[in-house]
């Protein structure tokens, strides 16, 4: 299944990552320990960096490993951050950040959502999940906000090399197509 390449929301247009976006990408946020802090890489030293990253997006957008969209401001067309999905077990795992300019105004909120909702409008696609780390407040809530429930503390998930060295518990957070129908036996 290939998304959309480009979708559009009140505020922003959302795009397929591509080669060009390197400069500024690199400028913008991913050299910025504030951005990172919470992801899954550390900081880009040099634009040579962010190259190679947005490479790796293409080829896995080819081979439909993941797909990577970058945002824009609609207004002005400014990078302002980036949104991912990767499809896998009849569910997509979704990432995102914003550039810390952006923060705090409801963008990745509406991003998230418009990417959620049309991946859960496909056939065999039955869950949209997403994890972060359990100190990242702003990411929880912007899942909360988008219509996603949490569903459980991971425990020792995911590496988050900024924030230590082995991997760390992750908080778990699912939208479904509809509510599970098997009994539960727990007590
Ligand atoms: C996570 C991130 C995308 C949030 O985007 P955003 O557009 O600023 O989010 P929103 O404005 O929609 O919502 C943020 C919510 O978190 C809340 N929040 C922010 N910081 C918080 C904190 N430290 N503690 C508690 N709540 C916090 C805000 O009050 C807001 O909730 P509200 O609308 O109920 O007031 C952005 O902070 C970011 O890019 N961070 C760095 C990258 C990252 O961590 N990505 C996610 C990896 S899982």
């Amino acid at each position: 299944m290939i998304p959309p390449e480009r979708f559009t929301t009140g505020r922003l247009i959302i795009r397929r990552a591509q080669p060009s976006d390197a400069g500024a990408m690199f400028e913008r946020w991913a050299q910025d320990p504030d951005v990172t802090r919470y992801l899954s890489w550390t900081p880009h030293r040099r634009v040579e960096d962010t190259e190679a990253y947005l490479a790796f997006c293409t080829r896995q957008w080819e081979a439909r490993r993941e797909f990577v969209w970058m945002l824009q401001a609609a207004e002005s067309d400014t990078l302002i951050g980036s949104i991912s999905a990767r499809p896998g077990d009849h569910g997509i795992n979704l990432g995102y950040l914003l550039t810390r300019d952006a923060w705090g105004g409801g963008l990745m909120t509406e991003a998230a959502t418009a990417v959620t909702e049309w991946w859960l409008a496909q056939e065999g696609v039955f869950r949209v999940w997403a994890t972060c780390h359990p100190g990242n407040a702003a990411s929880a809530r912007v899942l909360e906000k988008s219509g996603f429930q949490f569903e459980g503390r991971l425990r020792r998930w995911e590496e988050y090399p900024n924030a230590g060295a082995e991997p760390m518990d992750s908080l778990s957070f699912s939208r479904t197509v509809r509510e599970p129908s098997a009994p539960d036996n727990r007590p």
